[in-house]
């Protein structure tokens, strides 16, 4: 079962192997996977048997996402062995996979999302969680907290937005002190989340007990540990993160990757807006390593 208080959040196209494990040894007490389509798993699509905890990872979870709750069966009973419990995603609000009732959709039709978290729990042998937004449309964020606990999650994990905020404004930090008063189960906080503190904050005074941390991890690894690395440490993780990447995808797949991961490491550097131009035109690690020696 998920142990610790702060974790790294599940992030499609970012918490993959090598982030993940570059965020425990920098202090993330647990960590996801990316979200992983249950039917993608039943067909047997070798990028998402990929996208599952490689054997030497401890403390994680497998978040699931689809619609069909026979198919969250067979592929949580597929992927049970590979990590400590299964996460079932109700907050995503990308379109594509909402128009298909997965993710925040599912927060649309309660009696499902509880059908499913039924169904996990009667059939897998690991603990069941489920992460979730304050609702679709509107804040119901009361009711969700019954449905999940009514059907025996293990744990909730609340992003305080819904999903037709998407990303804007305030996640509603407020909104777990009312929540936690029902919340029998660990209640989790996600949302904008952005220093050690802001994560000390949330469980001593919004009654939770535990946060993720998302965007706020990107390229900063050391917001588990309350650190801010100097220049040098900076460069060294940032070419060892690579270098985990290129071990996992080859050097193509894992510069193109570690694009957008750049961005969120030279937050605030001197040079960042001339040397990010650069890094968008390179296609090797020889190219990574001359950029992130100019790094200043
Ligand atoms: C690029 C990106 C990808 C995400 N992918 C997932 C995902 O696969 N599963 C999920 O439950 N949430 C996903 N989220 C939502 C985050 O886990 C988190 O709940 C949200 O970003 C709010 O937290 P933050 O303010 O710390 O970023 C994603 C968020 C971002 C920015």
């Amino acid at each position: 079962m998920l142990k610790g208080k702060i974790g790294l959040a599940p992030m499609a196209d970012y918490t993959d192997y090598a982030y993940r494990e570059l965020c425990r040894e920098y202090g993330a007490e647990f960590t996801f996977t990316e979200m992983i389509s249950v039917e993608a798993l039943i067909r047997d699509k070798k990028e998402s048997f990929q996208m599952l905890p490689k054997e030497n990872e401890k403390n994680i979870g497998i978040q699931l996402f689809g619609a069909n709750i026979e198919s969250f069966v067979k592929a949580g009973l597929m992927v049970q062995n590979y990590g400590d419990w299964i996460d079932i995603n109700a907050g995503c609000p990308v379109k594509k996979v909402v128009k298909k009732g997965a993710g925040s959709a599912l927060l649309k039709d309660l009696n499902k999302l509880g059908e499913i978290i039924k169904a996990l729990k009667n059939t897998v042998d690991i603990p069941v969680g489920v992460k979730v937004r304050l609702g679709f449309d509107e804040d119901i964020g009361e009711k969700i907290i019954n449905t999940v606990q009514e059907n025996n999650a293990d744990y909730v994990i609340v992003h305080a937005r819904t999903q037709k905020q998407l990303y804007s404004g305030q996640s509603n930090w407020e909104r777990f002190k009312d929540l936690s008063e029902i919340c029998n189960i660990p209640l989790g906080a996600s949302g904008d989340i952005y220093s050690y503190n802001d994560a000390k904050v949330l469980i001593e005074e919004y009654g939770v007990d535990f946060v993720v941390v998302a965007r706020g991890s990107i390229g900063n690894p050391w917001i588990f540990s309350n650190r801010k690395p100097d220049i040098e440490e900076l460069k060294e993780t940032m070419i060892k993160h690579a270098k985990m990447m290129i071990d996992d995808y080859g050097e193509e797949k894992a510069i193109r990757r570690f694009k957008k991961i750049f961005i969120g490491y030279t937050k605030g550097l001197k040079n960042a807006r001339e040397l990010r131009k650069k890094v968008a035109y390179i296609n090797s690690y020889g190219d990574l390593l001359n950029v992130v020696s100019e790094l200043k």
